[in-house]
């Protein structure tokens, strides 16, 4: 058995990780450590609470001393690395926050990796590797984002070597840590992978981001705030690709390479929240909920417009070819499909299942 450490867990794309994981790698421990902020949930974890090769551990990715506990009581022979301030609208009240989980944390954990394995070099058969003549060090795998490249235009997408330029604290200190990643790599030979993808969706996300926040107005009757003019173009990526891009990565992605993760699927804000209405309209006619309106009245109608976001980035596009050409990873979900999964969720948990 070998344990990896994850970070993040309690959070929206960790917590769809996990399961899928734990079910897929019998041969693997997954010690998760989570300092559940607002944004971290056990409730999203609960299916996994019973097994018992998944262990949480509630505590903070800036705290060496537990990172080195960790990584000494547990043998820890690889890192997935999740754990994050997130949402770019926190960022702009808060950065400093965010410096510090994002910056500072990620040096913690790399730099505890480092000095651990250092001493504990671990050599190990591949599951590919039947003789001992395959063997790889322990690897650290960054989880990141598209935001740090900055914006795009109308045209071109953002490719693993365009240049960095982030433009909201939340992008910058996620550039930062994938900077501190490439420097363990560079200057210790560190066995370090970095992703980069575009907007998730799907289960468990928080309710402060653009899906949920759509969904959860829509059927209270309240406004659904666009920022803008809900022109901006997003990339959106359902939560269990990103999963399996990340899966594929992690065993069979080059050492110190960077790797885009994409679905294909952009579509400015207001694209989304018709989209998500109309299949509102379908599921969970408003008049049904509310017998004053009449049978055609759309959830659209709740669509307002509300001051932008400072800084706000216009495009992001993710080009995935590399991820696609080496390491043959497809999207599952079309966004068609992904969000009909996705509000289907969200009307078991917000309680209306009509
Ligand atoms: N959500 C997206 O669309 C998206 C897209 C690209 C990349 N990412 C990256 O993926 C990762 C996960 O994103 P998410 O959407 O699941 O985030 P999230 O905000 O839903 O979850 C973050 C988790 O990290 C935990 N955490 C925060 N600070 C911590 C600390 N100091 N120590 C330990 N745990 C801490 C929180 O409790 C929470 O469980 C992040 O690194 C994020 O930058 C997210």
């Amino acid at each position: 058995m070998k344990s990896i450490l994850l970070t993040g867990t309690a959070g929206f794309i960790g917590s769809n990780f996990v399961p899928y994981f734990l079910d897929k790698y019998p041969e693997y421990n997954l010690v998760n450590l989570d300092l559940l902020t607002y944004a971290g949930n056990l409730e999203n974890l609960k299916e996994c609470e019973q097994n018992p090769r998944y262990k949480f551990i509630k505590g903070d990715i800036c705290n060496r001393e537990l990172v080195e506990f960790i990584f000494n009581e547990y043998g820890i022979q690889g890192v997935i690395h999740f754990a994050a301030e997130s949402h770019v609208d926190n960022s702009i009240k808060n950065p400093g926050v965010f410096i510090q989980t994002n910056v500072t944390g990620t040096f913690t954990l790399i730099d505890v990796a480092y000095k651990y394995w250092m001493k504990n070099p671990f050599v190990y058969k591949t599951r590919s590797s039947k003789s001992s003549a395959e063997s790889i060090i322990p690897r650290f795998h960054h989880i990141s984002t598209d935001e740090v490249y900055g914006t795009l235009g109308e045209i071109g997408l953002f490719t693993e070597s365009t240049p960095y330029a982030p433009n909201s604290p939340y992008s910058a200190s996620k550039a930062s840590s994938d900077m501190i990643v490439r420097s363990y790599q560079e200057t210790y030979g560190m066995n370090t992978v970095i992703t980069n993808c575009s907007n998730n969706y799907g289960p468990k996300q928080h309710d402060e981001k653009l899906i949920p926040t759509i969904i959860r107005n829509a059927l209270k009757g309240n406004p659904i705030p666009i920022y803008g003019d809900g022109k901006n173009i997003r990339d959106w990526l359902y939560v269990l690709d990103h999963c399996k891009g990340i899966d594929l990565v992690y065993h069979k992605g080059k050492t110190g390479e960077v790797y885009n993760i994409g679905g294909r699927n952009e579509r400015t804000n207001l694209q989304i929240v018709d989209r998500i209405c109309a299949i509102l309209d379908e599921k969970v006619p408003r008049s049904s909920s509310y017998p004053e309106l009449d049978s055609g009245s759309s959830y659209k109608e709740l669509i307002t417009f509300v001051e932008d976001r400072a800084g706000h980035d216009r495009r992001y596009a993710i080009d995935a070819t590399k991820l696609e050409n080496e390491l043959l990873w497809r999207a599952d979900e079309n966004f068609d499909s992904g969000i009909v999964k996705t509000i289907e969720w969200y009307l078991k948990k917000y309680g209306n299942t009509n």
